[in-house]
């Protein structure tokens, strides 16, 4: 009998969820009842960012941190490698990572947040037409897509390009180092745009029109499935036993709303990390005329999701803390310190109004052009108005979705919150009055390795489906209400941010 088999027979069967994302590596391991026996964390290199709008990582270093985070992992949680029946990836999504012939990297992967290749989106949307591209992918050309990264790479970089011999999203890589398979899932395929999303399958049409070989690209899945084991190799690096199943796993956003059970149509939720999602899972593709929520597939065979996306949301917070939040000892405050000074400002920060448009902006304005203010100052604002106007902005960017749901008929029953928005008391409350809804707090807030440990539960045969993996194992630890009058001011306030980029597009647009 396999070994994962025998585990499940004796009734002790854990399984390891793996994150890939931009600031580190997270593993965790957790049991059938879906309690987390231990996690670890090992941070990687932050983004190289040479030019404006530009964003870069080592895949190697995301393989490094990954083998630290993993054998962490495993040694807190006092079980062998043995004791793993099956590991899930989840991971940043979106990014270019180019292998050669060899299977090494080509050049660093142009991640997620890099929007350098608007050239290239105008291109392509110009020889397909947009109307066709949405419908082929349910999706516009955005430069955040993996495609639009190869077609920079193949136009600026031609030596390079021509040693491309495989191409991967960045869990994907970390994937291939450990099991020696070029695979991936359905969710995070949706956002390279090569996917045909409403049928699951690469779109010939698109790839023909950009002229890139399906050879290059890797396998697909659906994210419950077993696609792969540990090699030798990988286990050596790793301390995972050699041919431990692997299962395809999801996109970072599909995994983390997964780990909060929003797997079917009405459950909403709101995830504040270095971006900003609103994610609400649906039965069918579910699309918006003008592109300004992603339309994918969801990590569940036969759903798909729609989300909106704030590129800068924690990273607006981190960003003001690294670069103005320094105390007379020219050391960082910390985020608990800014948020308590933040918590003792009125609601609506007495007219100070931030635009979190750090990195350009997804939705609702898809344009990388799109920059950050903070608008409204006056000499009584102090920094803690600053802090309490990010959170608030932040929020209000993360309600546009709420606002272009409504208008698609997406139904919001239900509001969960994950990431940093979450964790903090304060962006909890700011969070349920700006949305005007009560939100809910999950037991296990344990982000995208969560949801990707579920996905290897449900592939290890743990549970029969991530439905019921979702039903056991995803609990509600507690909610908060909004306050009618804080509501009453931020709908006000809301509706003034509204006007912020309008009056203020001209003025960054390129002539
Ligand atoms: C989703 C997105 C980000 C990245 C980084 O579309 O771009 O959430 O996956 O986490």
């Amino acid at each position: 009998m396999p070994q994962a088999a025998a585990a499940i027979e004796g009734g002790h069967i854990f399984v390891l969820g793996i994150d890939v994302g931009t600031g580190g590596a997270r593993a965790i391991v957790i049991d059938g009842s879906g309690r987390v026996l231990s996690s670890a964390t090992e941070e990687h290199q932050p983004f190289a960012s040479p030019q404006i709008g530009w964003a870069e990582q080592h895949p190697e270093d995301w393989w490094r941190a990954f083998c630290i985070a993993v054998r962490k992992a495993i040694a807190n949680s006092n079980l062998s490698a043995e004791d793993i029946a099956c590991v899930g990836f989840s991971g940043q999504m979106h990014g270019a990572v180019m292998l050669d012939e060899q299977g090494s990297v080509v050049r660093p992967a142009l991640i997620w947040c890099d929007v350098r290749t608007e050239k290239q989106c105008r291109d392509l949307t110009a020889k397909i037409g947009r109307e066709r591209l949405i419908q082929l992918t349910c999706n516009p050309a955005l430069a955040n897509f993996t495609l639009t990264k190869l077609l920079w790479v193949r136009e600026n970089e031609p030596e390079n390009w021509k040693r491309v011999r495989a191409v991967m999203l960045p869990k994907d890589y970390v994937r291939f180092r450990l099991t020696g398979e070029r695979a991936t899932d359905m969710t995070d395929a949706s956002g390279t745009l090569l996917l045909d999303v409403a049928h699951r399958r690469w779109s010939q049409e698109i790839l023909q029109a950009a002229e890139i070989d399906e050879r290059l690209l890797p396998f697909l899945h659906e994210s419950p499935s077993v696609c792969g084991k540990v090699s030798s190799k990988g286990a050596a690096e790793t301390g995972l036993r050699a041919g431990t199943p692997v299962v395809a796993g999801a996109g970072d956003q599909a995994a983390g709303a997964t780990g909060m059970g929003i797997v079917a149509a009405g459950t909403v939720s709101a995830t504040i990390g270095t971006s900003g999602v609103v994610f609400a899972a649906t039965d069918r593709p579910s699309l918006d005329a003008r592109g300004r929520v992603h339309t994918f597939c969801h990590a569940i065979p036969g759903r798909w999701h729609v989300m909106g996306v704030t590129q800068a949301a924690g990273l607006s917070l981190r960003w003001f803390r690294d670069t103005l939040a320094t105390n007379s000892s020219g050391v960082r405050e910390s985020y608990d310190q800014l948020t308590a000074e933040a918590a003792k400002v009125p609601a609506g920060s007495d007219g100070l109004l931030w635009t979190p448009y750090l990195m350009g902006e997804r939705t609702p304005h898809l344009d990388s052009n799109a920059r950050g203010a903070l608008v409204g100052l006056t000499a009584s604002h102090t920094r803690a108005h600053a802090v309490r106007a990010i959170l608030e902005g932040v929020a209000f960017s993360l309600r546009d979705t709420f606002t272009l749901f409504r208008e698609m008929n997406v139904p919001v029953t239900s509001i969960r919150l994950g990431g940093g928005g979450a964790r903090s008391p304060l962006w909890r409350q700011i969070q349920a009055d700006v949305y005007g809804h009560t939100v809910e707090i999950v037991e296990a807030e344990e982000g995208a390795a969560y949801g990707a440990a579920i996905l290897a539960g449900v592939g290890a045969g743990l549970w029969p489906s991530v439905d019921a993996a979702c039903h056991t194992t995803v609990r509600v630890a507690s909610r908060v209400n909004p306050q009618p009058a804080a509501v009453a001011t931020l709908n006000t306030s809301y509706s003034a941010y509204r006007r912020v980029y309008p009056a203020t597009r001209e003025i960054f647009t390129p002539h």
